[in-house]
């Protein structure tokens, strides 16, 4: 398989199993990328490894540059990119710890630089993004998965909102009208910038929470890391196996 990396989130901010091999800085037109890439090993295979919110987790979902990022993997050769999110659990399926691999996003970010095709002496593009996470990386996630035992769910759709707050419980509502069964914030438009620099990608999502107004009383940061704690372990195993499985 081509270059792959790991893109962690909340809860992923250091792959514990990596074993650094080096760290590359890299400078792009779009400014800073969140973090050093770090070049490891997983289960003796090489992957790129980048910390979405920085090392240590610094850096709000809307203020991560997301071009910068893309960008920064596309130049290490990157085609592949695995991108793990803490999410909030809309639809019944998605209780806390588990994990899904969606199929499909609504984006209801705002104000974000969401496109590499801005500039005035380009062509006007519009990718298609039907499908907007690679099917064949999904397969084989889905395929790692059941190989770990780890109860997955293969399909969902990803709402992203823009944050840093919370949503309440009437736009939940209305995302779940919409067909959302997941919330988070940092799936656009990372998902699209890969799409626009051909890159395949896609996302492991790990339930945080029960997402506002599905359960009595306030969502906590306590709650949500108790709950990642586990999620984010089932998701290393997953990753590993992915890795062993097709690196
Ligand atoms: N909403 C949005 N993003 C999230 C949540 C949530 O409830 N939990 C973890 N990331």
């Amino acid at each position: 398989m081509n270059r792959l990396a790991i893109i962690g989130g909340t809860g992923l901010s250091q792959l514990a199993d990596l074993k650094i091999i080096k760290s590359e800085q890299i400078n792009t037109p779009y400014g800073a990328p969140s973090a050093d890439f770090i070049i490891g090993e997983l289960n003796h295979k090489e992957v790129v490894f980048l910390a979405r919110h920085g090392n240590p987790h610094a850096i709000a979902p809307h203020k991560i540059n997301y071009r910068a990022n893309l960008w920064g993997l596309k130049q290490l050769g990157v085609e592949s990119i695995i991108a793990v999110a803490a999410v909030g659990g809309i639809t019944s399926k998605m209780m806390p710890a588990h994990i899904a691999i969606p199929d499909q996003i609504i984006d209801y970010s705002y104000g974000r630089k969401h496109t590499f095709f801005e500039d005035e002496n380009d062509p006007v593009t519009h990718i298609d993004f039907s499908y907007p996470y690679s099917q064949t990386l999904r397969s084989k996630l889905i395929h790692a998965a059941k190989q770990t035992g780890i109860a997955i769910s293969p399909i969902g759709t990803y709402g992203c909102t823009q944050g840093p707050r919370l949503e309440t419980a009437a736009e939940i509502k209305r995302m779940e009208q919409d067909g959302c069964d997941l919330v988070g914030m940092t799936g656009m438009p990372e998902a699209v910038l890969a799409k626009e620099l051909g890159m395949n990608y896609v996302a492991v999502a790990v339930v945080a929470n029960w997402a506002a107004g599905k359960t009595e009383g306030e969502i906590t940061m306590a709650e949500i890391e108790q709950n990642l704690h586990k999620g984010m372990a089932n998701a290393a195993e997953l990753l590993k196996t992915f890795v062993a499985m097709n690196l």
